[in-house]
């Protein structure tokens, strides 16, 4: 097993985007910069949507435009379609994500689309990008449930993960949307996805609604996994997937890891300062167990 995981922080992303208050592009900009001081590689910045459709990314190019790039730190933005492309083309993106799911229902109301056509979409956005050296990283939503159809037969998780990867993508992040996938469940899930993509190119996505997403990260590292997405304070959810809470904790996957003799680059103070910083911005308790025990005993 390796010693070192990959963090994809979604905290200004996945984190913000389901936020009904406005939050200012200056807040983002302070997020995203104080994460990458953290000793975070990859901070997913913003999204490149209809605004219609979630209101909160809107301004995701003044945030691109307005964070300091650190050196060696990756700032990807969703792009799910040609339009979105452009947008994160202008703003100088280094990576980009489409994103598709294995539920029928759930990719019609999250982006208006079938499995099939959104497949047809993503194809010129990827082509573009890999011509234009822009990285693409692909997400496949609802791998253990839907928040519509309920369980998801692991074929249709394989065949959405499988085009993704042969169109181009370099990394599959499949996603939990919902957060109802149990360890045995996500072992399950990452060998018969591993069968046919090389496990190397799987990140792993949970969302902490059942509890479940530490139990889910440690059943994916046995299977191979290095890459996890996780959001600062545990901030979060998706405007399409009702009841959703928000990703798996960054800074108690950090103490996890780090207790169990992974390294992850990651400053697990500094993490938990932003992340009492956040809460306060929005005007909540944070959600990371680690930071409410840290912040109880200091
Ligand atoms: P549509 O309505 O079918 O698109 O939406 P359209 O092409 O008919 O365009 C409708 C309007 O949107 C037009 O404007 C377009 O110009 C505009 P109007 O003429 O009405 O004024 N438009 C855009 N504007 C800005 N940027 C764009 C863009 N494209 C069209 N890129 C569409 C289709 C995909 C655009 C829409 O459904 C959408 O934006 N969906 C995004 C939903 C979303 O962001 N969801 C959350 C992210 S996914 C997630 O959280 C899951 C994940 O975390 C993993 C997991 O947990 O499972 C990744
Ligand atoms: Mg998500």
């Amino acid at each position: 097993m390796t010693n070192s995981i990959n963090i994809v922080e979604v905290g200004p992303r996945d984190g913000l985007q389901n936020e009904k208050q406005v939050i200012d592009v200056a807040t983002k900009v302070e997020l995203i910069e104080q994460l990458a001081k953290a000793g975070l590689k990859s901070v997913e910045a913003g999204a490149f949507v209809s605004p219609k459709w979630v209101p909160q990314m809107a301004a995701s190019d003044e945030v691109m435009a307005t964070i300091k790039r650190k050196p060696g730190v990756s700032y990807p933005v969703l792009t799910p379609n040609m339009r979105g492309y452009e947008g994160a083309r202008t703003a100088k993106a280094d990576t980009v994500a489409v994103f598709g799911a294995a539920s029928e229902s759930f990719s019609q109301k999250n982006i208006n689309a079938s499995i099939d056509e959104s497949i047809e979409r993503f194809k010129p956005v990827i082509e573009a990008a890999n011509a234009d050296g822009v990285k693409v990283r692909g997400y496949v939503s609802c791998v253990l449930g839907c928040p519509y159809e309920g369980n998801i037969p692991l074929a249709n998780v394989i065949r959405v993960a499988k085009a993704l990867y042969d169109l181009g993508c370099y990394e599959i992040s499949l996603g939990d949307t919902i957060g109802v996938g149990t360890a045995g469940q996500t072992r399950d899930m990452i060998r018969a996805v591993a069968g046919e993509l090389p496990v190397a190119a799987l990140a792993g996505h949970f969302h902490d609604t059942y509890g479940q997403a530490l139990a889910n990260i440690f059943a994916a590292i046995e299977e191979g996994v290095t890459t996890f997405d996780s959001s600062v304070s545990g901030l979060g959810g998706c405007p399409y997937a009702p009841g959703a809470s928000g990703n798996v904790a960054t800074e108690d996957v950090v103490y996890m890891l780090h207790g169990s003799g992974f390294e992850t680059g990651a400053n697990l103070d500094a993490l938990i300062e932003t992340s009492r910083w956040i809460s306060e911005q929005l005007g909540r308790m944070p959600a990371s167990k680690v930071t409410l025990a840290r912040t109880a005993s200091s």
